[in-house]
């Protein structure tokens, strides 16, 4: 089928997927148009690239079941806060409990405005969670990474290894396979503490928390960065400073000093685009993109950047009526308009390319991963 064939289907499959989205759509993809999606995710691979970014989205068993019949590829499970064997939590000003999301508009796009943190039950319930998970990503249905937050000390002071033992130790087993692979969070509430106001004690975690964390258990770690309050330069001294990770996850949300709370919309994608698109060394962490992906166009914005994936969050919380498709979960809604939509979505923008010249079919086969630079793609 020649381009503008291509097109006339795509409006179709647009159109019929409205009321029920195939769960392995990317088959579908991969048989109807030669798009072969596959993408990867901490050493992993993924059917496709769209994934759930840690949060209130992953908090329990029947939205990860959810999740795992939409055909998302996976799932980042909301952060818990570490803690040693006896329960104490350096960092449990974070673990607090806030029940109202607001979804807002913010510079043109959507902002999700919430003032809670981490997971606020207890550690054994989300040892529970990570069960639940682990049978998912064995099954085959769905993979999910834990998430957590660690202590992280000022400049002068030892990390509390402890916490990270015992959480970590804890994790691991409940997971049962060896590696664990797990998210280490540094969240955009810490860019507004006290904590984070000197550089140097940020690009210290950032070095130091890997071997932390693998010191007690073999994990394939990856981290998510936030966005400091500091410049575009200190944000790539951050990413370099990370290079021990497996993989980054760029960037959490930028923070609103003024009424305290994180948000998204277009200025996080243009900042962490913008930071993104400075040449970066290869051979580095692989990346994971993630700040106000809500079209196929986005996604491939972040591919052209290294980014192997991509973990959503706003998008997977609009109100119904936002979405084009008219039946079905909001992640599969979600997914139908990033995969479908006829101009914007990720199908369209990659014919889009490959009439351009920009992108070559391989064997018959235009690739996701060809996106990426020569440095970021996966070997
Ligand atoms: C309500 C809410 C809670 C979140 N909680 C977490 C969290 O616990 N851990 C984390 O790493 N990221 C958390 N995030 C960040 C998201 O995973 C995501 O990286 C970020 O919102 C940017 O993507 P988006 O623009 O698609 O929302 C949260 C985001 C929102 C909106």
């Amino acid at each position: 089928m020649n381009n503008s064939g291509l097109l006339d289907s795509l409006a179709r499959d647009f159109e019929r997927f409205k009321r029920e989205l195939p769960r392995d759509f990317a088959a579908h993809v991969r048989s109807t148009y030669r798009i072969d999606l596959t993408a990867r995710y901490l050493g992993e691979t993924l059917p496709h690239p769209v994934g759930k970014g840690s949060g209130q989205l992953s908090l329990n068993a029947s939205q990860l079941e959810t999740d795992a019949d939409a055909g998302l590829a996976f799932a980042v499970l909301k952060t818990v806060i570490a803690q040693d064997a006896a329960g104490a939590q350096s960092m449990a000003a974070w673990a607090i409990h806030e029940t109202k999301m607001k979804v807002e508009r913010r510079g043109g796009g959507w902002t999700v405005t919430w003032k809670g943190r981490g997971w606020d039950r207890s550690f054994e319930d989300y040892l529970t969670l990570v069960r639940v998970g682990r049978d998912l990503t064995r099954a085959g249905r769905l993979l999910t990474v834990p998430s957590v937050k660690y202590h992280l000390p000022r400049l002068n002071e030892p990390f509390r290894f402890d916490e990270y033992a015992f959480t970590t130790s804890a994790l691991a087993n409940a997971w049962g396979e060896s590696p664990l692979l797990l998210e280490k969070d540094f969240s955009p509430t810490l860019a507004g503490d006290r904590l984070a106001e000197e550089k140097q004690q940020i690009l210290r975690w950032l070095r130091e928390v890997p071997a932390c964390i693998r010191e007690h258990s073999a994990v394939r770690l990856a981290m998510k960065l936030m966005n400091a309050r500091f410049d575009a330069r200190f944000q790539r001294e951050m990413t370099e400073a990370a290079s021990a990770a497996d993989t980054l996850v760029v960037f959490n949300r930028l923070f609103d000093a003024e009424r305290g709370v994180a948000y998204g919309g277009p200025e996080l994608s243009d900042r962490n685009l913008r930071v993104l698109g400075s040449p970066t060394p290869g051979g580095g962490p692989g990346l994971s993109g993630t700040g106000n992906i809500h079209t196929g166009r986005l996604i491939v914005e972040y591919a052209l950047r290294g980014c192997s994936s991509v973990q959503l969050h706003t998008f997977f919380q609009l109100p119904l009526e936002e979405y084009p498709a008219t039946h079905g979960s909001r992640t599969q809604r979600a997914l139908h308009a990033l995969i479908f939509d006829p101009r914007e979505g990720l199908i369209a923008v990659m014919l889009e390319r490959e009439a351009d010249g920009s992108l070559e079919r391989r064997a018959g086969d235009l690739h996701f991963l060809d996106l990426l630079p020569d440095a970021h793609r996966p070997r």
